[in-house]
């Protein structure tokens, strides 16, 4: 028989994501995001995010479908992010998803979004080694997790952000910068013309009294406001590529150190490094250039893999599946503040 084609659905934030994954194999996938609509007001509009998952959820699940070359009698179960993410835009995934299990008679099971984009890595490099280090970077999050068996143990969390996540940082300078949102692709483009030494940010959290796998955004997101402050009161023009090179050395330097640490401290050789802010070129740079001198195997998914999506959802479910996990019960509820 085999095991089962997984539906993956993913509505956490603005993307609406439909994927399919059958014994670690991705067989198609499709996003639609909402991303455009939220540009002027600065940031995700949750409102409008739940409205464009209602529009976007059975297209999305169709050019799945067709990518896979499948139909849909022949999904075998679903796997849907239940938290932690936006309540409304949760919502409309899992009562979408709720709908199809039930109208299919397969299987429903709830993934933590987190664990999904700790999966999108086994979709292009395959299963993760026992243990592993996570680092996730997003808009939403910047945490360092240790990775055991993704469908059996718990993940454990060794440090997160006190206050912005890394992700946050880059689009909220990026405003300061009057660059357009998302910021983070934008700081990545405009830094290329950059040198990153022309001024130096501060590294936050990495004095040896601050806690080790904490991080914190925050400050260097004031720096980076300050600084565009003090030209703009002596009637400069900012020189913003070297702003955005600098302001991304001190996100990548904090990120790659801590992550390289956690590591050595805990004796893993494989780093994963996951989510939105995984795009960024310095990041990667600098985690490849860390990783290799520390002896530690580096895998980062591809940038379609890094950003939220329905099969990096379907892969946790596929592994669940395998793993002969419990499903959900249909009166599953989401968890939008769900802890690890
Ligand atoms: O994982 P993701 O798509 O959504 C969640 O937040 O869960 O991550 C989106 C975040 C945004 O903050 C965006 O600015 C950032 O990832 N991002 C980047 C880059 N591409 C996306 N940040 C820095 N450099 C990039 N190239
Ligand atoms: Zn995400």
């Amino acid at each position: 028989m085999g095991s089962p084609v997984v539906l993956g659905i993913e509505s956490s934030c603005d993307e609406t994501g439909a994927g399919l994954v059958r014994e670690g194999r991705l067989l198609g996938h499709a996003v639609a995001s909402s991303m455009d609509e939220h540009a002027r007001f600065g940031g995700v509009v949750p409102e409008i995010a739940a409205r464009a998952h209602v529009h976007s959820f059975t297209p999305v699940v169709r050019r799945a479908l067709d990518a896979a070359g499948l139909r849909m009698a022949d999904i075998g179960a679903i796997a849907v992010t239940t938290g932690p993410g936006l309540s409304g835009a949760l919502q409309v995934g899992l009562a979408g998803a709720k709908s199809l299990a039930y109208a299919l008679d397969v299987p429903l099971y709830g993934v933590h979004h987190l664990a999904g984009h700790v999966a999108a890595d086994t979709l292009e490099h395959g299963p993760l080694p026992d243990p592993c280090m996570v680092l996730i970077v997003s808009g939403g999050h910047t945490s360092l997790l240790l990775v055991r068996d993704l469908a059996r143990d718990p993940i454990v969390h060794l440090g997160d952000t006190v206050d912005d996540a890394a992700g946050e940082c880059f689009d909220k300078v990026a405003r300061v910068f009057g660059l357009p949102y998302p910021g983070g692709p934008a700081i990545d483009r405009t830094a290329r013309d950059g040198d990153p030494r022309a001024v130096t940010f501060p590294r936050p959290l990495t004095g040896p009294r601050d806690a080790r796998y904490a991080f914190s955004f925050s400050g260097l997101k004031t720096a980076a406001a300050r600084w565009a402050e003090r030209h703009r009161i002596q009637g400069e023009d900012l020189p913003l590529a070297d702003g955005a090179a600098a302001l991304q050395e001190a996100v990548a330097d904090v990120l790659t150190r801590k992550a390289v640490a956690a590591c050595r401290e805990h004796r893993v050789d494989t780093l994963v490094v996951v989510g939105g802010v995984a795009a960024n070129s310095r990041v990667r740079a600098l985690a490849e250039e860390r990783c290799r001198a520390a002896g530690i195997a580096l895998r980062v998914p591809s940038l379609k893999l890094c950003t939220d999506n329905g099969a990096m959802i379907a892969a946790v479910g596929d592994l669940l599946v395998r793993a002969g996990a419990e499903p959900a019960p249909l009166e599953v509820s989401i968890d939008p503040s769900a802890p690890l």
